[in-house]
């Protein structure tokens, strides 16, 4: 048979590119180690709660309507979140999950030489999503805090730049940047240039001087028409696996986006789930204390290993490892007894691991886990 390598070759913009790999499953890793461990799954930030019930319930109500396509305008939903963030159905966006928009916004607004400036260490569909259209990814690295160095970041805009993405709080590194420096960032920001915020985790954060970037940015009186803010089901509400995006920012964004993506992107169990899930928002309260609990528990836990763990506002903790020590060996070590734990080198962190928050008894395992392994692989690093 002829060798098609050469014949069906990907476009010149993907020759360098992997596909996107995700942290190790529960599946993959019992096939590793085989039964003898509970496994706990904390390299994904995903929320550790299922959907809430009133979402699970609009699931199995709208499984009888699966023979139909969805309603492609899905224009209850959009409405909704309008009305929630005193936006416009036409200023809200939809996607199978965030990360299907972020690829969306490359493919809408991006020709090949564009550049997107994004603070580095953080979320790699950035990059990936640039780099598949032939524009060019401009990381530009956090402060000494670990936050995005807003400062810097505008200082690397140049008459190329169409989009800067700002991960607030950042994933991986679970900093944020308050709401006075992400203000006068925005102010400054050029004519030309749109800012992405994404606010994957937002619903974690409990700081008073943490913006909410809808209100603010995009529908507030000071609101200058250059952002568009993104959330996620993936996280709190528990929905990782159903695949629900959002996002609120200015109806031309929003329509570019609408041209390019799928006509379905957004499924009607997703948008049963969505609808449900809003309207118990309320039954979220629990979840955000059961984080900062956990969080402070687990950063407690890897301080008293002797590890120094970065201040976080989301639901996981990263973890700079000393010299001589990856991130690789700590989840190598970890996840041979069960725990999950992603390391860092796809996201430019390869000296560090981060650790997602799970419900108070995957919490106790992996600290009973991190007490059984680091002690002796700090020591021997
Ligand atoms: C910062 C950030 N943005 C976007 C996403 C993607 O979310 P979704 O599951 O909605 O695609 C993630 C997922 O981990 C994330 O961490």
């Amino acid at each position: 048979m002829t060798d098609t390598t050469e014949r069906f070759a990907a476009k010149a913009a993907l020759r360098d590119l992997r596909p996107y790999e995700p942290g190790l499953s529960a599946e993959a890793l019992r096939r590793r180690i085989g039964d003898e461990h509970r496994i706990v799954k904390l390299g994904s930030n995903e929320g550790p709660w299922g959907p809430l019930p009133a979402a699970a319930e609009a699931i199995i109500a709208h499984v009888e309507g699966l023979n139909r396509y969805p309603d492609g305008s899905f224009h209850e939903l959009r409405s909704l979140i309008a009305a929630d963030h005193g936006a416009t159905p036409e200023q809200v966006v939809l996607g199978n999950g965030a990360d299907s928009i972020l690829i969306n916004l490359s493919l809408s607004l991006l020709e090949p030489g564009d550049e997107v400036v994004y603070g580095w260490p953080s979320f790699i569909t950035y990059p990936i999503s640039v780099r598949k259209v032939g524009a060019v990814p401009v990381g530009v690295p956090l402060d000494s805090d670990y936050r995005y160095d807003l400062d810097a970041m505008l200082a690397a805009i140049t008459d190329r730049t169409r989009l800067v993405y700002v991960c607030n709080p950042n994933n991986p590194t679970g900093t944020y940047v308050d709401r006075a420096r992400l203000a006068a960032f925005i102010e400054a920001l050029p004519e030309h240039v749109l800012c992405v915020l994404d606010e994957a985790y937002h619903e974690y954060v409990v700081s008073d001087d943490y913006a909410d970037g809808i209100r603010e940015f995009v529908t507030g009186p000071a609101a200058r028409g250059n952002v568009m803010v993104l959330r996620t089901m993936s996280k709190i509400y528990g929905l990782a696996g159903l695949r629900i995006g959002w996002g609120v920012g200015p109806a031309n964004v929003v329509r570019s986006v609408d041209v390019v993506r799928g006509p379905f992107e957004m499924n009607a169990l997703a948008n049963a789930a969505a609808l449900a899930s809003f309207g118990a928002r309320d039954q979220l309260e629990m979840r955000v204390a059961a984080n900062e609990a956990g969080r402070t528990a687990l950063e407690a836990a890897l301080r008293e290993v002797g590890l120094d763990p970065i201040p976080g506002a989301a639901n996981f903790v990263c973890v700079p490892l000393p010299e001589g020590v990856t991130g690789r060996a700590v989840a190598d070590a970890l996840q041979s007894i069960g725990v999950i734990v992603r390391p860092l080198d796809g996201f430019g962190m390869p000296d560090a691991f981060r650790i997602s928050v799970g419900t108070p008894e995957e919490i106790e395992i992996s600290i009973a886990a991190i007490r059984a392994t680091l002690p002796g692989l700090l020591a021997a690093g």
